[in-house]
């Protein structure tokens, strides 16, 4: 949500900035904007709609070229994506220019007070009132790093920030609250953005900058500080194990197929170093003792939209190998309904960015409350993992695409992985049952891998079906939540009414919904283990058959029950009932992106959307 970048050295800043912008447009692509300093002044230009616009801008109306500058990519909040309102903004003098992530909440009070000395403001933004208010402090200490540390002081909510000032032509300075900000640490040079993406071209050294500290950056070195103006003492560099080519298209048209492709070794990756040649499962990095994981006795996971159904999934595999009851819960109503949770609740928070502010406030009230959080997360040295007393990182790589792909497989991954350590633990499961779930774990990559290779009959259906306006998805058991995450890929990508439904529940509401060819996409649990649940749902099938409805049937190969009433059956390769999901996602994922790609919709940078969503 907004990307920043920052960059003092000796390289053209501004080509640096607008580089890392394009590596960090799918955080928010409202509009975009750059400030530089050169020639003793600052120069700025900012235009509303994608980067492209900017970068249109500066063709014809060119920027001096100087060592140090600042940018941003939005994703509104107050005010419209208009040029008025988007980054840099400046002071009156136009001596100072920031740009902001996150919500300024008491920005009204400080700017009526600003008005009263006779600032002018001239947007809608909460983020224009850092500028004036830097400017002012600037004017009585002479120190950009210390009038930022007493502008944060005066701050509520959440913020990354990023200045200049035309005084200080060397000098770039950020400060972060709730909200990401990395160092990027070069030779000669040095950067600051909301993610490594922005300057892994140039450097793969990090520093994570901790909560409420101020870093001034200069060519030559990094200092950090607290908001009080104290040496920080947990300034740690760390590398990045991915480098440029990873955040790049390679050949593919939108990162999104990109990344549906790699996730036969996203999860593959995922599973490297977990498992021991016995087979038996390593999680050292769960740091939590097993005497604690022994004494837990209700796990609450929290997560939002696809790390949410991740979440749900996980909840029968669980409860199933563990016996621990298991709620998944929306992180963002989780805190708000007073959860009962103590020092033997396991909270498990699942974030691919690690910054999403609902999971982080939820975690932040589990551990107010003494329950131990253990984070899932893709991104190394984020805020979430940061707070919570353990991280089991998925190695998905960087996901760009808006939309989750492997990032959620992955977690599953994950997820799994944490079910069977507490199953294993606990004595709940015994080692040659933990040994045979990571067998079948170990497959699955080479199985999304034979899914993804079976995939142009979809698309074609997908090309198909681009007038329509509703889409449903049914499944039970662990398909519901699959039915449900391929509603959602659906909404976000191809803006079409998507729905999904516990097959269960059809007939307590949503069957009135079907009409002659509408159509419904069925994700069919294996005849194996399970037979109850297939012959319920192949009944399902017929009842909204017998309505009209055009079925697309998702079912393991060989199921030929289900042949005679789908009226397209994609098959996936045979696994255990619970691991189903790992491979029956992959063609909803496929599905929504041929469907959006075939309604003209941008697939990577859907409308109203980012990536990272860094407020509440
Ligand atoms: C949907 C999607 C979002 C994210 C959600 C949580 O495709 O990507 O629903 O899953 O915003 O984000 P993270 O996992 O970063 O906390």
């Amino acid at each position: 949500m907004c990307g920043i970048v920052g960059y003092v050295g000796g390289q053209c800043a501004l080509d640096v900035v607008l580089a890392g912008l394009r590596r960090l447009e799918y955080r928010g692509y409202d509009s975009a904007g750059v400030a530089v300093l050169a020639d003793g002044g600052l120069a700025s230009a900012k235009k509303a709609g994608k980067l492209a616009n900017l970068e249109k801008e500066l063709a014809d109306r060119p920027l001096p070229s100087g060592p140090t500058a600042i940018g941003h990519t939005r994703w509104a909040t107050h005010g419209g994506p208009t040029d008025a309102n988007a980054h840099p903004h400046l002071d009156n003098p136009g001596r100072v220019a920031v740009v902001h992530n996150g919500i300024i909440e008491n920005f009204a009070a400080l700017r009526a007070e600003l008005a009263e000395r006779g600032h002018a403001l001239g947007s809608e933004t909460d983020t224009e009132v850092v500028a004036h208010l830097l400017s002012e402090a600037f004017s009585s200490c002479g120190d950009l790093a210390e009038a930022m540390r007493q502008v944060c002081r005066r701050l509520q909510g959440a913020f990354t920030l990023v200045a200049v000032h035309a005084d200080e032509p060397d000098v770039v300075v950020g400060a972060r609250r709730n909200s990401p900000l990395v160092v990027g640490v070069g030779d000669g040079e040095n950067f600051l953005a909301s993610d490594v993406a922005a300057f892994i071209a140039h450097t793969r050294e990090a520093i994570e900058l901790g909560q409420d500290q101020v870093v001034e950056l200069r060519r030559d070195g990094v200092t950090v500080t607290g908001f009080d103006g104290a040496p920080a003492d947990d300034v740690r560099t760390y590398h990045v194990d991915w480098d440029a080519s990873a955040a790049e298209k390679g050949g593919y048209d939108y990162f999104m197929l990109k990344e549906i492709a790699e996730q036969p070794k996203a999860v593959a990756d995922t599973l490297l170093g977990r498992i021991d040649a016995a087979g038996s499962l390593t999680l050292d990095e769960v740091r939590i003792p097993d005497s604690v994981l022994r004494e837990v006795d209700k796990v609450v996971i929290v997560a939002c939209g696809t790390a949410y159904h991740a979440g749900l999934i996980a909840k029968y595999a669980i409860e199933h190998w563990t016996r621990i009851p298991c709620e998944t819960e929306l992180a963002s109503e989780f805190r708000y309904r007073d959860p009962i949770l103590d020092q033997r609740t396991l909270v498990v928070a699942i974030s691919q960015s690690g910054e999403t502010m609902d999971t982080l406030m939820a975690l932040r009230h589990a551990r107010e409350q003494g329950a131990k959080v253990l984070a899932i997360c893709n991104t190394n040295g984020s805020t979430i993992p940061r707070e919570s007393d353990a991280v089991l990182y998925t190695h998905a790589g960087p996901e760009v695409a808006v939309a989750s792909t492997k990032a959620f497989l992955t977690q599953l991954v994950a997820c799994y992985l944490v079910a069977l350590y507490l199953g294993q633990v606990r004595g709940t499961k015994w080692g040659d049952e933990v040994r045979g779930v990571v067998r079948e774990l170990s497959v699955i990559g080479a199985q999304v891998e034979e899914v993804l290779a079976t995939m142009e009959p979809v698309r074609e259906l997908a090309r198909s079906l681009a007038d329509k306006n509703t889409v449903l998805f049914l499944g039970r058991h662990v398909g519901y939540p699959v039915a449900l995450e391929g509603a959602l890929k659906l909404k976000e990508l191809a803006y079409m009414h998507a729905e999904g439904f516990a097959a269960g529940e059809l007939k307590h509401g949503p069957i009135a919904l079907i009409e002659k060819d509408v159509p419904v996409v069925v994700v069919v649990p294996s005849p194996r283990g399970r037979s109850v649940l297939h012959d319920k749902i192949v009944s399902n099938i017929q009842e909204i058959r017998a309505r009209g409805a055009r079925t697309i049937v998702i079912a393991e190969r060989g199921d030929e029950a289900v042949r005679p009433y789908a009226d397209h059956l994609v098959e996936v390769p045979a696994t255990p009932v619970l691991l189903q999901p790992l491979v029956a996602t992959v063609p909803l994922q496929v599905f929504a992106c041929e469907l959006a790609t075939a309604r003209g919709n941008e697939v990577d940078q859907p409308r109203n959307l980012a990536k990272s969503v860094t407020v509440e």
